[in-house]
């Protein structure tokens, strides 16, 4: 079993150890060998870990940016493995305070590599500790208030700050600056997904037909963490037919479970299309307006659903607001519940 990566880590913010998580730490690649796509992220990334181990010197801070369960945080694993150091993963809104900010630049080892999750939630008071830091490996603590206030300087082992956020847009632009490597992930391709989706058939034991393989790979919305869930329920639905391969009616019955359809669109992406049409006759409509009518947060709709419908052409986002395309009205139609 894959835990090693895990195990050289340390999940600051007490990670969730439920079942979704144990899949994702088994079927986490482990090395570069082992993950998939994003040609350009992973060159850049090798040259630095390459140019580190050769200076003997900390890899310089990257930021990491694109939309969730694109490999974001498989990728900081794998590059704390190949430096040799260990890995410290924090959440940036989990940090409340300066202090505890200080402490955890204090505990780093040299080379050590801190990966904080959602650096753009990061609070701006914790935030500023990181500017020095990141610079010169110092921390400047101010003691006290007024008149008698003092700045008390504190030397940090040189570490690498790898920063992942689903948007760099609202990183504020001193922390921005401070990344030497700005590297976005794109969704990934279908054969990409495939070649992912069969690795991980493997890991499970599961033999799976070129064609079941195939749609499992067209329907995850061009994101790993998609495939992954979709190849579990599939695994459990051919488990519970007594199924020895799995076959692509296996597949649109699980997908078909999952509400998943043809385009990889789920209930809600298809929500999010449906209400632009009926309630605002296919918009422009604000965002706003339409997280209040679909009862939704609206960094959920704009991180987690909104870029691949974008990217897919099924949404257009316009000056005046949110608008549905010819794609999408048509797509509505044919999957009309
Ligand atoms: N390039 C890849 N090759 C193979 N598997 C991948 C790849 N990228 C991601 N995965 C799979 O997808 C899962 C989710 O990836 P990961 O947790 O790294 O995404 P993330 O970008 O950090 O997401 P989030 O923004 O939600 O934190 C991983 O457990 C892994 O199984
Ligand atoms: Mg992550």
């Amino acid at each position: 079993m894959n835990y090693e990566n895990e195990e050289n880590s340390r999940v600051l913010d007490g990670g969730i150890h439920n079942e979704e998580y144990k899949h994702e730490v088994l079927l986490r690649p482990t090395d570069f060998s082992e993950y998939v796509g994003q040609l350009k992220v992973v060159q850049n990334v090798e040259v630095m870990v390459q140019s580190a181990k050769l200076r003997q010197a900390a890899m310089d801070h990257a930021l990491l940016s694109g939309p969730p369960g694109l490999g974001k945080t498989s990728l900081a694993m794998i590059i704390a493995k190949s430096i040799g150091s260990e890995l410290h993963v924090i959440s940036g809104p989990a940090i409340e305070k300066k202090g505890d900010l200080a402490a955890i630049l204090t505990n780093l080892g040299p080379r050590d590599v801190l990966f904080i999750d959602e650096i753009h939630r990061m609070h701006i008071s914790v935030e500023e500790i990181l500017y020095s830091a990141m610079e010169d490996y110092r921390l400047d603590i101010v003691i006290g208030q007024g008149p008698s206030a003092r700045t008390m300087q504190i030397q940090v082992a040189p570490f690498t700050l790898i920063g992942a956020t689903t948007r760099s847009g609202l990183l504020s632009n001193p922390l921005r600056d401070r990344f030497m490597a700005h590297l976005h992930f794109d969704f990934y391709q279908h054969h990409e997904l495939a070649e992912i989706v069969a690795n991980n058939a493997k890991k499970l034991n599961l033999v799976l037909d070129q064609e079941a393989l195939k749609l499992i790979a067209s329907c995850a919305r061009g994101t790993p963490r998609i495939a992954n869930r979709v190849l579990r329920r599939v695994r459990d639905f051919s488990l519970v037919k007594g199924e020895t391969r799995i076959s692509e009616d296996s597949v649109k019955k699980s997908l078909s479970l999952m509400e998943i359809d043809s385009y990889g669109l789920d209930r809600m992406d298809r929500k999010i299309l449906q209400v632009i049409e009926e309630y605002y006759k296919g918009g422009p409509v604000g965002i706003e307006t339409l997280c209040a009518t679909l009862a939704e947060d609206r960094t959920t709709i704009e991180d987690v659903y909104e870029p691949y419908l974008l990217k897919e052409g099924f949404l257009l986002r316009t000056p005046r607001g949110r608008e549905i395309s010819q794609k999408s009205r048509e797509h509505l139609l044919n999957n009309k519940s």
